[in-house]
């Protein structure tokens, strides 16, 4: 089996032990509160999803990670995990380096304690430019980056309580239980898809072109929080189960739904999906156009070549690397420029506002681009969400 990315999977759930201490202690302690991404990021350091972390970085590994894209012992990782406060909440609370601090939903529930070891200002600007290579307030990244608090609190994170999902239980399987899947199927390489949309027929090509070559697939799809007009995760999950239902091999594919946010970091964040996929166990991890990109950030490619910066054995996971694939009227077939000899007008393409346009007309997608049966789905979110607006 692969190893955990560090070399150690990284549990950060309470045991019942440390679980009767925390709580005797949580009635004195001062608390933070998290909001999404936060949240989902502690259920992710917690269930080792991204090991080696432990909890949120610290000053060194907060700049290394910006500035070299690695931690400050040099191991490589793109996106900075951290937990942000305003200077004047920190003052108020008196928190200090030192201190355990409990951190909190909304609505005061004591999710996991912090030993806090690390207390900074950052640069909100510099971060953008490092990690997102734009300032600009439109990107998503950006726009959370200037809503959160400036000051960063670092240190080890205990989990006491996994946030409760209403949603999903059956399909949210941690490291250690997909590796346990695998173990248990027979499948020595496994490679992972994630997502953050409804499986088109690009989609569905990449993931049968690399099920050619390995034992099986996990279809990941990426289920924290994710910008305002992406399709809702339950319309999603529909789409999911329909398409595994109709034209899978159910022998050789699992899915399960990755807790985290979505950054929109391009780049950066495809180093970081590839890393979070070895820590579940998968062997291999596809990357295609412009992968967790938003709007025109990045170059098409880009998510491919950052990969060059690291040497192959120090991400571990072997990324499967996918050209922009589109049905071809000619080739009367999936295919890609790799592929094809045919002039773009025999390409199937259409941009997401097109997508979103047809859909809220009433119209179905062609089957070229999505299969029958998600289209159906999608139409009957649009009217449904045109319903509620109109009333
Ligand atoms: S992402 O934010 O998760 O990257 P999306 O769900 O659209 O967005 O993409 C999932 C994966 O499929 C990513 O690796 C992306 O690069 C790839 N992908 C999406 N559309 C295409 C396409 N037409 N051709 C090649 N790869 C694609």
């Amino acid at each position: 089996m692969i190893k955990a990315h560090g070399g150690r999977l990284i549990s950060r759930i309470a045991t019942e032990a440390e679980q009767e201490r925390w709580r005797a202690e949580l009635p004195a302690l001062k608390h933070v509160t998290l909001n999404r991404r936060e949240l989902s990021d502690i259920e992710m350091i917690a269930t080792g999803a991204m090991s080696p972390l432990e909890g949120f970085m610290d000053q060194r590994d907060y700049e290394h990670v910006c500035e070299h894209g690695r931690l400050a012992n040099g191991i490589p990782w793109t996106i900075p995990i951290t937990l942000a406060a305003s200077s004047e909440l920190i003052a108020a609370e008196g928190i200090q380096s030192g201190h355990n601090v409990a951190l909190q939903s909304d609505d005061g529930t004591v999710y996991a304690v912090l030993e806090v070891s690390d207390i900074y200002k950052v640069d909100k600007e510099r971060e953008a430019l490092t990690v997102l290579k734009t300032t600009d307030t439109a990107h998503p990244g950006v726009a959370y980056l200037q809503k959160t608090g400036d000051t960063y609190l670092g240190g080890r994170i205990t989990m006491l309580q996994r946030p409760v999902h209403a949603e999903f239980e059956d399909f949210r399987l941690d490291p250690r239980e997909t590796r346990f899947l695998f173990k248990e199927k027979g499948w020595d390489t496994i490679a992972a898809f994630q997502t953050r949309n409804p499986i088109h027929r690009a989609h569905e090509y990449l993931q049968k072109c690399a099920l050619e070559l390995v034992d099986a697939m996990l279809i990941h799809p990426i289920m924290g929080e994710t910008k305002f007009d992406d399709i809702p995760a339950d319309v999603r999950l529909e789409c999911y189960n329909a398409l595994l239902k109709g034209y899978y091999p159910a022998g050789r594919v699992a899915m399960s739904i990755l807790p985290a946010a979505m950054r929109y970091a391009g780049p950066r964040e495809a180093v970081f999906h590839a890393i979070v996929r070895k820590n579940y166990g998968c062997t291999h991890f596809i990357v295609g156009r412009d992968h967790a990109g938003v709007g025109g950030y990045y170059g098409t490619y880009d998510a491919h070549r950052i990969f060059e910066e690291f040497e192959a054995l120090e991400i571990g996971i072997t990324p499967l690397f996918f050209d922009h694939a589109f049905f071809c009227h000619s080739c009367q077939n999936m295919a890609s420029q790799k592929t094809c000899p045919h002039d773009s007008d025999q390409h199937v393409f259409l941009s997401g506002t097109r997508i979103r346009e047809m859909l809220s007309r009433g119209e179905s997608l062609p089957p070229e681009f999505t299969r029958p049966e998600i289209s159906e789905i999608l139409q009957r979110h649009y009217s449904n969400e045109s319903a509620s607006v109109a009333s």
